[in-house]
């Protein structure tokens, strides 16, 4: 693990995490990579070198920390043509950034084109000295980070157009098993019986949701997203790409061995079949073997009863007709362009981060690019945004990540039901099928252009995201940001004159 201060190399290497070996982009040389640790409070400042090699994307990167609200700091965000420039090969970048009023669980990745498909993904734990759910746990530390990610033995497509991918393998804590693939060694997660666990679950996934559950054994959700939730038991629950879960699990079982599985949607390979999707707790005590648990859930959390899951304390500007600003953002496929559209435009990333569209004195979201893709939002304001559903057809259900924000999740996609009363928060929520209708609040209290994308990443290369610029052009309840020699040294020709 890294602390709030570090350097973070970025590189290429070979490496086999299923048996199979590929040449991937990395964090600090591992995958995931190294988990970055800090406390509520903290200053961050995470110098990210690029030492990549491999000749794609223009060797480039950018790192974007999922979940941190980048409070005054949008600069900080890492989204590649929205808050800075992709960090050009032999450079780096300095994020310093200070995560004043959050804690939870978190996890970084590259906002380059679908280059975190290819390896650059880690977790990111802000601890809480002030956790009120302390007395309900003993352990929760590195040992306790469970991270599931879907992964490919081809390169991420990264031209536009390029066809989605589908996965070969699910990697819990970087390990895992492809079909005909050799019986590679399975994460273990060593447990002692009585002991309390707070898990903190991680989909880091580009595409699939996971059906996450480890036999016989309870889960109590107190976390979603980097947002405490009233305490809720089930024995399994449904994660989307991006988002995050903590539970306490106690090992109240006999001495043994259990299966966690993560079992993905019908875009990963599901199934056991030979420990596919797999890895395994394991009591102190227990045999060195594998589990021979089976286990069939009758509680578990999904996204249409996510209204199971409620906020405990935070007062809410969620009333029934408290919202200021109502949007709504319905998707399509273009098939001719092959694109997603939101309203009718793809995003297509612009040449000029829209940040530095902003700070150079662009006004309005009719002249910030790409055009039709910006959405300039009033500080201090109650938005509601609704983002209806598409069929399977067409790639859904779609996992929306909003930057820069938590929000109140008044209708989850696949619920019919509303709930302004209470209703859970979190950052990444999926807008369920055609019948569906994803609805969320939150306030503009944060200034800059923050993304809202689906965090499949296939969708997102595809265009299938929007910026919502907000309380331009005030920037000033911004800090100072970095000069454009800082956020877009290689790109000198493109600097408008007025920077
Ligand atoms: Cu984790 Cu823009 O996303």
């Amino acid at each position: 693990a890294i602390g709030p201060v570090s350097d973070l190399v970025i590189s290429n290497k070979v490496i086999s995490p299923d048996g199979f070996e590929r040449s991937a982009v990395l964090a600090g040389g591992t995958f995931p990579g190294p988990v970055i640790k800090g406390r509520r409070g903290d200053r961050f400042k995470l110098n990210v070198i690029d030492s990549l090699t491999d000749n794609t994307m223009l060797r480039s990167t950018s790192i974007h920390w999922h979940g941190i609200f980048q409070d005054k700091t949008n600069f900080a965000d890492g989204t590649s043509f929205v808050t800075q420039c992709p960090i050009a090969a032999n450079d780096s970048f300095l994020y310093d950034f200070r995560v004043s009023n959050q804690a939870g669980t978190y996890w970084y990745h590259s906002h380059l084109s679908t280059q975190y498909c290819d390896g650059l993904r880690g977790a990111f734990v802000v601890y809480d000295p002030l956790d009120p759910y302390q007395f309900l746990y003993d352990v929760d530390d590195e040992s306790t980070i469970i991270t599931l990610a879907d992964w490919y033995h081809a390169p991420a497509p990264s031209a536009n157009g390029g066809l989605p991918l589908a996965s070969q393998a699910t990697l819990i804590n970087g390990k895992g098993r492809y079909p005909n693939g050799p019986a590679v060694p399975l994460s273990v997660i060593n447990v002692k019986q009585h002991k309390r666990y707070r898990f903190r679950i991680i989909a880091m996934s580009c595409d699939p949701s996971f059906n996450f559950v480890i036999d016989n054994h309870t889960l109590t959700v107190i976390e979603a997203d980097g947002e405490y939730t009233t305490p809720l038991e089930v024995d399994s629950l449904q994660i989307y790409a991006g988002q995050r879960y903590s539970v306490v699990m106690k090992a109240n079982q006999p001495v043994g061995n259990y299966w966690i599985r993560a079992n993905p949607d019908l875009r990963g390979l599901p199934g056991f079949d030979g420990g596919r999707n797999s890895a395994i707790l394991r009591y102190a005590g227990a045999p060195v073997a594998d589990p021979t648990t089976n286990y069939t859930s009758t509680n578990p959390l999904k996204e249409v009863n996510l209204h199971a899951l409620f906020n405990p304390w935070v007062p809410g500007r969620h009333e029934v007709g408290g919202a200021d600003v109502n949007i709504n953002i319905a998707h399509t496929f273009n098939f001719n362009t092959f694109h997603y559209e939101m309203n009718g435009k793809p995003f297509i990333p612009p040449t000029v981060p829209v940040l530095l569209q902003i700070l150079s004195g662009t006004q309005s979201a009719q002249d910030l690019l790409p055009a039709g893709s910006v959405y300039s939002l009033p500080p201090n304001k109650v938005i509601e945004l609704s983002l209806p559903g598409t069929g399977v057809e067409l790639g859904g259900p779609h996992p929306f990540h909003l930057h820069g924000h938590s929000f109140w999740v008044v209708r989850s996609g696949d619920s019919p039901t509303y709930n302004y009363k209470n209703p859970v928060r979190r950052d990444t929520v999926n807008t369920g099928l055609a019948d569906g209708n994803a609805t969320i609040r939150f306030v503009t209290d944060n200034a800059g252009p923050w993304f809202l994308h689906c965090h499949i990443d296939w969708h997102l290369e595809l265009g299938l995201a929007v910026v919502f610029a907000e309380d331009i052009p005030r920037t000033s309840q911004m800090d100072p940001p970095p000069s454009w020699d800082q956020l877009c040294p290689k790109y000198n020709s493109l600097k408008p004159d007025q920077l």
